[in-house]
């Protein structure tokens, strides 16, 4: 027998492989609250519209609220006969309520049902996210006024390029990843128009009131065109292309744990619970954390792409390659959602090596750029002549296998006699990073207000 559904012109069932392949209930079923929620309001404004009577609306409703105690206690079945989320519901329901259930797809399809089942589930996600990263940001900014005077290396081109605090190496993520959380936001503005009611794609004849259903859902407002609304995936698009972006901010991070872990950098520990072993060298502590966050990110960016690609050239209106949007979806959700987590950990308890960070910080002529600044200052000659004296002593520090604060008065007038002790005097490690006080800056005071904003913003 061919599907009930939608079998009255097929004389026979379909094929086993084309059902398995075709099916969405593997991974639709996700979509089950959604579903039943868009169906309530269906058939709530059906009744409101005179379309069906109030005590077949009212049996629908009590049937659905059924099956949705079901799904929550993980007492229905789902069957790949029944293809997806939407017929699985629709059949338990004249399974309960019988044939009355069949009113429920009065002026509806499945492709504005979808449609609308993706939008109520992509704003649950988005929020979700939002707050996740919300709580990264709150393990960043608490490391970050912790070591708010913890000085570090700052590296360009991975070379030791200035001093700098690790409160404000941290913070720098809580900024990037604030965007990050402003774009779901502003995917959630676009997320408030409610594709329901657009039926197959043509709008329908029967007297519905959109409006009224965009509403109970928690829409601002019906979509305008029926045709986009069962056509259009940007926003999954766009949500995918948010999670690519939050997954390359986390892929930095995770790789920089990694170096900092490594016992070149020996920067920063990791309790045992965070790190995983070898089974071959006893004597391992790997980051595994940080590394499959790293490598995560492509399978979230494979995600934004399969999508572009599915979407690219299809014509309008609804088209069952559409259904491929789901898995990528769901996968890139997932990915994100427990990177997320896992990176809060890590830096909630990764605990600084503060004297080796200091030491490194003092590595690699550091503070060569701020003694070029305090020459200026000093004997009122161009940056650029003092970049080059200040070359020259690096190359005599360099020599000598000395450090730069190591030099005495004696070197520097090697170099240029026009260099005072009150000049030497001045060259002190601590107070180039601690003058370091421009907005956005690294000087301790700075970072240590920055966070403390930070933290009063986030906890909010
Ligand atoms: N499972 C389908 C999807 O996710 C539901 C819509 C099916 N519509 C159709 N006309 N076959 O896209």
């Amino acid at each position: 027998m061919a599907n009930k559904m939608w079998g009255g012109r097929f004389t026979s069932k379909t094929d086993a492989l084309l059902e398995d392949l075709n099916a969405s209930i593997k991974y639709d079923y996700r979509l089950a609250i959604q579903d039943i929620d868009g169906s309530i309001a269906h058939a709530t404004m059906l009744a409101e519209c005179s379309i069906i009577k109030r005590e077949e609306s009212k049996k629908i409703i009590d049937g659905l609220k059924k099956i949705r105690s079901e799904i929550l206690a993980e007492n229905f079945e789902f069957k790949i006969e029944l293809e997806d989320i939407h017929m699985n519901i629709e059949s338990r329901l004249t399974e309960i309520i019988g044939p009355v259930a069949g009113k429920l797809h009065t002026a509806r399809s499945r492709n504005d049902q979808v449609a609308t089942d993706m939008k109520l589930y992509l704003i649950k996600k988005n929020r979700y996210l939002a707050s996740l990263i919300n709580s990264c940001q709150i393990a960043l900014a608490e490391q970050a006024l912790e070591n708010y005077a913890t000085f570090m290396p700052g590296y360009t081109h991975l070379q030791i390029a200035q001093p700098i605090t690790f409160g404000h190496h941290l913070l720098s993520y809580v900024e990037s990843l604030n965007r990050d959380k402003q774009r779901l936001h502003d995917t959630l503005k676009r997320l408030n128009e409610s594709p329901l009611g657009a039926a197959a794609l043509a709008g329908t004849s029967y007297p519905i009131d959109r409006h009224m259903t965009a509403k109970l859902l928690g829409f601002d407002k019906p979509m305008a065109n029926s045709i986009d609304a069962v056509s259009s995936r940007d926003l999954v698009l766009e949500t995918l292309s948010n999670l690519a972006i939050i997954s390359i901010n986390l892929s930095r991070l995770a790789e920089e744990i990694t170096l900092w872990m490594s016992s070149e950098f020996n920067f920063i520990k990791l309790p045992d619970s965070l790190t995983t072993g070898s089974s071959i060298m006893p004597q391992k502590r790997n980051p595994d954390g940080a590394e499959i966050i790293r490598s995560k990110t492509g399978r979230i960016i494979g995600s934004l792409n399969t999508l572009l690609i599915v979407l690219k050239g299809l014509p309008l209106s609804y088209s069952k390659d559409l259904q491929e949007d789901k898995e990528p979806l769901f996968d890139a959700l997932d990915t994100t959602e427990i990177s997320l987590k896992v990176m809060s950990l890590m830096i909630k308890n990764m605990i600084p090596n503060k004297q080796v960070m200091l030491e490194a910080s003092k590595k690699g002529y550091s503070i060569a750029t701020d003694i070029a600044d305090i020459l200026v200052q000093t004997l009122d000659i161009p940056f650029r002549e003092t970049h080059k004296i200040v070359g020259e002593i690096v190359a005599y520090a360099e020599d000598k296998k000395l450090t730069l604060d190591e030099l005495t008065l004696k070197d520097f007038q090697q170099i240029d006699d026009r260099i005072t002790n009150d000049i030497v005097n001045k060259i002190s490690f601590d107070a180039i990073i601690q003058n370091k006080t421009s907005f956005g800056g690294t000087a301790p005071e700075n970072v240590r207000k920055e966070a403390e904003n930070w933290l009063k913003l986030l906890k909010k």
